[in-house]
């Protein structure tokens, strides 16, 4: 079992298992504590310096890479503290484009969260804006956008891809006020080795990093990912009857609330106007619509042409269990064979 510590936040007393930090144990506990590079899913690295806080008897510190200690007593506000952290945030928004209106991300980006948070308002951040880097839109990957003039060096991104996929593809790059995340060679992402799992653009705090098609959906369902055996869940999201977006389930015991590409951009066939909704017969050569019915008997007329060995099915992992449960008892109940594989095996 292991062993928990007791600290004190804000005067509240609580508690939490050695080796948290004193971040992840404040927001454990209902404590906020403003924070921007730090990721509940990945290292904590101590970038941004937005999560500072005071410790009794020692400097402030940052509390995302502080781990608790017993008897800790630590002060999340001061005016002293609160002066640091602004400094801290205008140095991070220094040289990021605030075109908010016309950003994917307006509303759901952690930066304007932040800035209202500290207290960082329009007036301030038109006086004090450098001129804006003019880094091109990559916008390579068919899936998704990057835009360096509104990414903040947070480095989430390229922790995401070292440490959920294992990828590496991106890092930074360049020095001082060129300092940008960038792919071997500063080439546009798709020369990269990136496999456009989308990890990266689902936690990008702020702008940078927005699927190519960001459309808001107006609900969400919660289902299981329909392309291969894993059966990652996942939330689909529709707007005006059709499927606009796909993102992970965060507590998802299968994926642990990742996902590939398929499952986060590949369900646009869902809308396809190509989509056969009509079974094809091939008829002088040519495939044209027929009913079910005309299907299913030229299909049984066939198959009474097979027996034993001569036949072998391939069922899908796009069907049920029960679908493939069905389609096995069908191949050695009915036709005669033992022929049967998957193609999630294959
Ligand atoms: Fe702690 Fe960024 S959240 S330094």
């Amino acid at each position: 079992m292991s062993e928990l510590i007791t600290l004190t936040i804000d005067g509240v007393e609580i508690k939490a298992e050695k080796g948290t930090s004193i971040l992840r144990a404040a927001l454990e506990n209902g404590i906020y504590i403003p924070h921007l590079c730090d990721h509940q899913d990945l290292t904590s690295v101590g970038i941004c310096r937005v999560c500072l806080v005071e410790i009794e008897g020692r400097r402030p510190t940052v509390s995302c890479m502080t781990p608790v200690e017993e008897g800790m007593v630590v002060t999340t506000s001061s005016e002293e503290l609160d002066m640091t952290r602004k400094v801290n945030m205008e140095l991070l928004i220094l040289h990021h484009d605030y075109d908010c209106q016309n950003c994917a991300k307006n509303s759901y980006c952690k930066l304007q969260e932040l800035t209202r948070y500290v207290g960082i308002d329009e007036e301030r951040i038109s006086a004090m804006r450098a001129p804006a880097l003019d880094f091109p839109i990559d916008d390579s990957n068919p899936y998704y956008q990057r835009d360096m003039n509104k990414c903040v060096l947070c480095g989430i991104c390229v922790r995401t891809c070292e440490e959920i996929q294992g990828d590496e593809c991106i890092d930074f790059a360049f020095r001082g006020i060129e300092t940008r995340i960038s792919v071997l060679g500063d080439k546009p992402i798709i020369d990269s080795t990136c496999v456009t799992c989308g990890e990266c653009v689902s936690r990008c705090p702020v702008g940078a990093l927005v699927p190519q098609k960001a459309i808001e959906p107006t609900y969400e369902v919660e289902t299981v990912c329909p392309f291969c055996g894993c059966g990652c869940n996942i939330l689909v999201g529709a707007r005006g009857g059709k499927l606009v977006s796909s993102t992970a389930v965060e507590d998802s015991p299968v994926s642990g609330g990742s996902l590939c590409v398929k499952g986060r951009y590949g369900l646009s066939f869902v809308n396809s106007p190509e989509r056969l909704t009509t079974p094809l017969i091939r008829r002088d050569g040519e495939l044209v619509e027929a009913s079910w019915e005309e299907a299913i008997s030229l299909i049984s007329e066939k198959l009474g042409q097979y027996k034993g060995d001569q036949f072998a099915t391939i069922a899908s992992a796009k069907c049920t269990v029960e679908d493939n449960y069905v389609l096995q008892k069908f191949t050695r109940a009915v036709m005669g064979t033992n022929n049967i594989d998957h193609c999630a095996r294959l």
